[in-house]
């Protein structure tokens, strides 16, 4: 059903689309444990990172790799053509000859959807700038409904940088649509943006803060991001912001019993370590789940399920 679709936005995916992946990712977490399968034996994958990445590339690799497939990838943008002036579109166009899959993260927001105008294998989007990181949405939902067994009902926070993170903008989209009660709380300069605002709007009237102590005590998933140092024009207002909310253990006296603890990763100073031993910590199991939704979404995208 989702053979040969590009994957730019988390709207390109439909609720029905979107339990379905995880029907498929619940299959592969026996593979994704290190059992394998060979199911895209002969399929390549090219994973193109313009922007730093630790968990996405190594998660797509090692999803391609447990299905039998192939990867090419740089780890350096500098040591392709482009350090010598070739364009996206033409670089896309190339690795689209040699690959059946092709992964990207770019800094320009808009960059997958363009790149997805030049290849004919489906293009996923790992990130484009400030915009969307649909596959990441994908794993934090799927984190949740195994957590919760729902995706309905739930008082959820999105803390921290919400106006250059993508993570966000993405997730926040898809609960609004599942009809989760939406918080969203930041440090006044990085509120969400209007855009993101219209679309959740539509579907509910989110509650908006600057202080997590005021709500956290409601919420049953605190999903955390870092500040997005690098989108800064100006790292004099960067600097006015670093370090203004961090979540550790005084925070959570006042936390439900059952409140889970999502980040998309890396985390800088905002979670503190000593939250790591908590039963509310599912960052790290958060992060796992995107080798079996990657799995999912590679085995889609070619057809194979
Ligand atoms: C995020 C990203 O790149 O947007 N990381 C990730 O994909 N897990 C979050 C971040 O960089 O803060």
């Amino acid at each position: 059903m989702l053979k040969g679709k590009d994957i730019v936005s988390i709207k390109d995916f439909s609720e029905k689309e979107i339990f379905e992946i995880f029907e498929v990712a619940k299959e592969m977490v026996q593979y994704a444990k290190g059992k394998g399968t060979d199911i895209l034996k002969g399929k390549i994958l090219a994973t193109l990172f313009f922007e730093p990445s630790t968990r996405t590339r190594f998660s797509f690799e090692t999803a391609m790799l447990r299905l039998g497939g192939g990867v090419l990838s740089f780890s350096d943008p500098k040591s392709t053509s482009l350090s010598k002036g070739e364009t996206l579109a033409d670089t896309i166009r190339m690795m689209d000859s040699y690959a059946d899959v092709i992964v990207i993260r770019h800094s320009y927001e808009g960059a997958a959807r363009l790149a997805s105008k030049f290849a004919d294998h489906p293009v996923i989007n790992a990130g484009d700038g400030a915009g969307q990181h649909p596959t990441q949405t994908l794993l934090d939902l799927f984190t949740i409904h195994n957590n919760f067994g729902t995706l309905k009902n739930l008082k959820i926070g999105l803390l921290g940088d919400l106006k250059y993170g993508r993570t966000v903008h993405s997730l926040a989209i898809a609960l609004s649509n599942f009809g989760s009660k939406l918080y969203l709380i930041s440090p006044k300069s990085l509120e969400m943006p209007d855009h993101i605002m219209r679309e959740i709007q539509e579907k509910q009237k989110p509650i908006v803060t600057n202080n997590i102590f005021d709500v956290i005590g409601e919420l049953d998933v605190l999903y955390v991001t870092r500040i997005q140092k690098e989108r800064f024009p100006d790292a004099t207002e960067y600097m006015k912001i670093a370090g203004s909310y961090r979540v550790d253990l005084a925070l959570l006296e006042k936390a439900k019993r059952e409140l889970i603890i999502m980040h998309p990763l890396p985390r800088v100073d905002e979670i503190a370590p000593e939250v790591d031993n908590t039963p509310h910590a599912k960052y790290f199991e958060q992060a796992f789940n995107g080798v079996p939704i990657r799995m999912a979404i590679l085995s889609m995208v070619l057809g194979v399920r």
